[in-house]
């Protein structure tokens, strides 16, 4: 089944966070054994990494993530190298709407302030300017936005494609369609099989919490992914977001609040805009496999916003699918990675919009899993502390070199 029967690092999860973490680490130690074990194939779409984009920004209404999205840039310029093609299409970052409305991506006002402090450029938008400029309709009066130039579109097609290319570059084993069902400190379990391994990671998006238990403290949100075609051809947009408050009614969602959207693509000979809910009436404990489609009140929500807001777009949903996207319970959590034990064997990463920080986080894995600097500070990811505590463990507080 696998070539050798203990691996230097075996990594939980052949998505792109895993797939980065085995390229750093052969990078810094080519004559290593490492194994990846995926529970379908690379590239799967029922994972958090389905669909073809993702959004790159730098604005967060937390300091420390706009420093990370920032430190990125030249891991991402690396596979961009190896790629011999841009992995990021920079159109630009566009958040508008209400300047004090939270949702899980952040703050506008917040973001603001760390984009000032931190020095790095931006436009502040009055709801007229973004009207004129990117032609929303319908505005309030009260609405404001911020373009960051150095925002955009990631390929998520191709991005996974360099990755899983250098990892056979560098001979890292991959065992597709094998599902591990138990990992203890000496290895992992397939099928009844131990293999042993000297370090562990798990990258398993929504599966981890089966292998890691509570303290992975996360959700499923199950998201809608939503195409309409663009009335005009010539017309286009930037990587956008919006942020409004949510509105319920009988505890149940009547106003999402929040929509994202991507520069126009090319589907089947038309031109479609890729608008997606950023808020699910569906939010799980865990992965529900059953789920296949997203829930058609999210989808009806995305067209009266559509209906509202995008007069160039013709306002019939079509393109429709699902992804099912691992996020953090707590809301002062962007993502978690950390080690689940006290002897630091296994570490975990998982949950939050992460696909922006793939490289970077890849390096900080192997970086820890070496035992080796890496300059970074995952103290803000780690694991639910209430339950490290009841089990004594510690996190490594390192600091950002900024
Ligand atoms: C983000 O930039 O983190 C993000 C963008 C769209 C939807 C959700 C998250």
């Amino acid at each position: 089944m696998t070539s050798k029967s203990t691996y230097n690092l075996i990594i939980v999860g052949g998505g792109p966070i895993g797939l980065a973490t085995a390229f750093h680490y052969k990078k810094k130690n080519q004559n290593a054994s490492v194994l990846i074990v995926e529970k379908a194939y690379v590239h799967n779409q029922s994972g958090s990494s389905n669909g073809q984009t993702r959004q790159f920004r730098y604005q967060y209404a937390e300091k420390y993530m706009t420093e990370l999205a920032y430190a990125t840039e030249s891991y991402w310029k690396e596979l961009e190298d190896f790629h011999g093609d841009k992995l990021i299409n920079r159109v630009g970052s566009l958040w508008f709407g209400e300047g004090d409305a939270e949702g899980s991506e952040g703050q506008i006002g917040p973001a603001m302030e760390n984009l000032d402090e931190l020095n790095l450029p931006y436009e502040k938008l009055t709801n007229k300017e973004i009207e004129d400029r990117f032609g929303f309709t319908g505005l309030g009066e009260s609405e404001v936005g911020l373009f960051q130039p150095n925002g955009g579109t990631i390929n998520v097609v191709e991005t996974i494609e360099v990755l899983k290319n250098l990892c056979m570059d560098f001979d890292v084993e991959i065992l597709e369609y094998n599902e591990i069902n138990v990992i203890d400190s000496t290895g992992v379990h397939v099928d009844n099989i131990h293999i042993r391994a000297e370090k562990i990671v798990v990258t398993a998006g929504a599966n981890s919490k089966k292998l890691i238990g509570p303290m992975l403290n996360t959700v499923v949100w199950n998201l809608a992914s939503i195409h309409y075609k663009v009335k005009y051809e010539s017309f286009d947009l930037p990587s956008w977001f919006y942020f409004s408050e949510q509105i319920r009614y009988d505890d149940k969602l009547v106003e999402g609040g929040f929509y994202y959207g991507f520069e126009k693509i090319n589907l089947e000979g038309e031109w479609y805009f890729r608008i997606c809910p950023a808020f699910s009436s569906q939010i799980e404990t865990d992965l529900n496999e059953n789920i296949v489609m997203p829930l058609q009140a999210d989808v009806d929500m995305t067209t009266n916003w559509v209906k509202k807001h995008l007069g160039f777009v013709s306002p019939v949903p079509e393109f429709i699918s699902l992804g099912q996207v691992s996020l953090p319970r707590e809301s002062s959590k962007k993502l978690y990675l950390d080690y689940t034990d006290s002897s630091q064997r296994i570490v975990v990463c998982s949950s939050g919009w992460n696909f922006k920080f793939i490289p970077l986080l890849g390096y900080i894995i192997a970086m820890e899993v070496l035992g080796e600097r890496h300059g970074f500070d995952i103290s803000p990811f780690a694991l639910s502390t209430l339950l490290q505590a009841s089990e004594g463990k510690t996190t490594s507080t390192r600091k950002l070199p900024f």
